[in-house]
């Protein structure tokens, strides 16, 4: 039987992964559906799946000039990316240039502190145990990946926050933290997930205002708006 051209392989929470006609891409669609708190906290944000989209889709493509190997192939619609078909490796890993989050309530660090060392950390990608932060012997221990692709994840994820920082910064915004996946494709490691106001925190610089999920997470207010705000400022 011919293989139907768009058959779902997985829905997440605010992503559903398609098959492609080439077994080894695969269509990214971006939700607006909007979670937080591990999914306690519910709801939709309109507009969210295109600005998500359009962004992550002119990062990587951003990135890729600098070097950075990403599993992006194309914009294909508003809403819509093709990707390189990668096996995720279950390490979520946090980039932190402004304390905020979690690290706030973690170690006492008041929110909006600078650090002057970005702070790399590692959280097990496993929604039942909550996420929970672990170090790099953990991910040895869990089998999650080898002491040479977390060296690579390592080095990218800091070269990625120097990339990004400078760019944002010509827009007079901060990055405060963001969140990165990375895969295996063809026997290398590569970028994937997203880059969107749903994984990065996101301040104006001037007046620190939020353009980015903590608006949802934190109820303050003109969501759909802040993530118009920031797709515009990263476009522009
Ligand atoms: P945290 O301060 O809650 O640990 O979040 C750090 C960064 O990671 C922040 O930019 C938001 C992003 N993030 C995700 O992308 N997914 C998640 O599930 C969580 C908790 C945070
Ligand atoms: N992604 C997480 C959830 O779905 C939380 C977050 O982004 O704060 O609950």
């Amino acid at each position: 039987m011919a293989k139907s051209k768009k058959e779902k392989l997985y829905e997440g929470k605010a992503k559903i992964i398609y098959s492609a006609e080439d077994e080894s891409e695969v269509i990214i669609k971006f939700k607006d559906d909007a979670t937080a708190f591990d999914g306690a906290k519910k709801g939709k944000i309109k507009g969210k799946g295109s600005v998500n989209n359009k962004m992550s889709c002119f990062l990587f493509e951003y990135l890729e000039k600098y070097n950075v190997p990403t599993h992006f192939i194309e914009q294909l619609s508003d809403t819509e990316m093709k990707a390189k078909k990668v096996e995720i490796i279950l390490v979520e890993v946090v980039m932190r240039n402004i304390a905020a989050g979690s690290l706030c309530k973690r170690y006492g660090f008041k929110e909006g502190d600078k650090i002057e060392t970005p702070i790399l950390e590692f959280f097990l990608k496993d929604d039942d145990l909550h996420d929970p932060l672990m170090n790099e012997y953990h991910a040895y221990a869990l089998n999650l990946a080898t002491k040479d692709e977390l060296r690579q994840i390592s080095k990218l994820a800091m070269k990625i926050n120097v990339v990004l920082s400078s760019f944002f910064e010509r827009r007079n915004i901060l990055l405060v933290d963001f969140k990165l996946e990375f895969g295996r494709y063809d026997g290398k490691l590569i970028l994937a997930d997203e880059i969107s106001p749903d994984t990065c925190r996101f301040w104006d610089a001037e007046t620190r205002k939020k353009l980015d999920k903590d608006r949802f997470r934190q109820d303050l207010g003109k969501v759909e708006e802040s993530y118009k705000e920031i797709l515009e400022r990263v476009l522009s």
